[in-house]
């Protein structure tokens, strides 16, 4: 689609994301700015940041706020590389299927699907056109989308000036190729499904109090599938599937998020840039 006259671009145009630096990462952040700020930034950018995580249990020494933790600190280096707003975590997920272990707090998968969409709508309804959805969780990706779809109906049947032109994308920072790449080089097969050594390795690097809870775990059991939270636990009694989450290292974190930003930040540029995007 042609971008009319006087229309601003999706993108930060140029200094725009050398502003958000001169201002610190802090800029970035929709929470530290006020109104005025929101509205001056629509005219030189309609794209905003979700960070998506979830509160589940992972593994005997991983962190319940792993995906939440994750997601959030991905979500605000793309921010800083880009200029492009981020919003606060949602960091309630649908973990359904974790909750056979304390600490876990689920959504419903309708639950979930509303909040992302009146997320979405509240967002549309200010004149954002590029919602970029950063998720730290796979059990969020059905519901993620299934949220989008009805977000378009609904920014549709309400007539809000933006419906033709709105996007939403999820983007899952563990499954970038580069990412995943590293994990296989440094993890292998022991890499698993969940609790996964890269995902503890960010959390090490984010929060150095979690690396003294690392310890050597026996042998995980193997990924299969589940059919709810009792067979979870069942099948996987101490939380992971296929994992060795005592291989992660903070700097392996370090490393994997550098990676994911650069990928996100690259995938979110041309999410903005596309007037038309699939
Ligand atoms: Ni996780």
């Amino acid at each position: 689609m042609p971008k009319s006259a006087g229309q601003p671009g999706h993108g930060p145009v140029s200094g725009h994301a050398a502003a958000a630096a001169a201002g610190g990462s802090d800029a970035i952040r929709l929470q530290l700015r006020s109104w005025p700020e929101v509205e001056a930034y629509l005219q030189r950018c309609r794209g905003v940041i979700v960070p998506l995580g979830s509160t589940e249990q992972h593994g005997p020494t991983g962190a319940i706020g792993t995906d939440a933790l994750t997601a959030e600190a991905v979500a605000l280096e793309v921010g800083r590389r880009t200029g492009v707003l981020v919003t606060p975590t949602q960091a309630f997920g649908m973990a359904e299927h974790h909750l056979g272990f304390a600490g876990t707090v689920s959504l419903q998968p309708s639950t979930l699907m509303a909040v992302l969409h009146d997320v979405v709508l509240s967002l549309a309804r200010h004149g954002f056109e590029r919602v970029y959805v950063i998720n730290g969780h796979g059990g969020n990706i059905a519901t993620g989308k299934a949220a989008f779809a009805q977000a378009y109906s609904t920014a549709a049947a309400r007539g809000l000036p933006v419906a033709p032109r709105l996007r939403c994308k999820l983007a899952n920072w563990f499954m970038a190729p580069p990412v995943m790449a590293k994990a296989r080089e440094l993890y292998g097969a022991r890499e698993g499904h969940h609790a996964t050594p890269s995902e503890i390795a960010l959390t090490l690097h984010l929060e150095p109090s979690l690396i003294g809870k690392q310890r050597p775990l026996p042998e995980p059991a193997p990924p299969g599938p589940i059919h709810g939270p009792e067979d979870f636990r069942r099948r996987h009694p101490d939380g992971r599937m296929g994992s060795d989450p005592y291989l992660a290292q903070a700097e392996h974190g370090q490393t994997l998020l550098e990676l994911a930003a650069a990928a996100l930040a690259a995938d979110l540029q041309s999410f903005l840039a596309d007037d038309d995007p699939g």
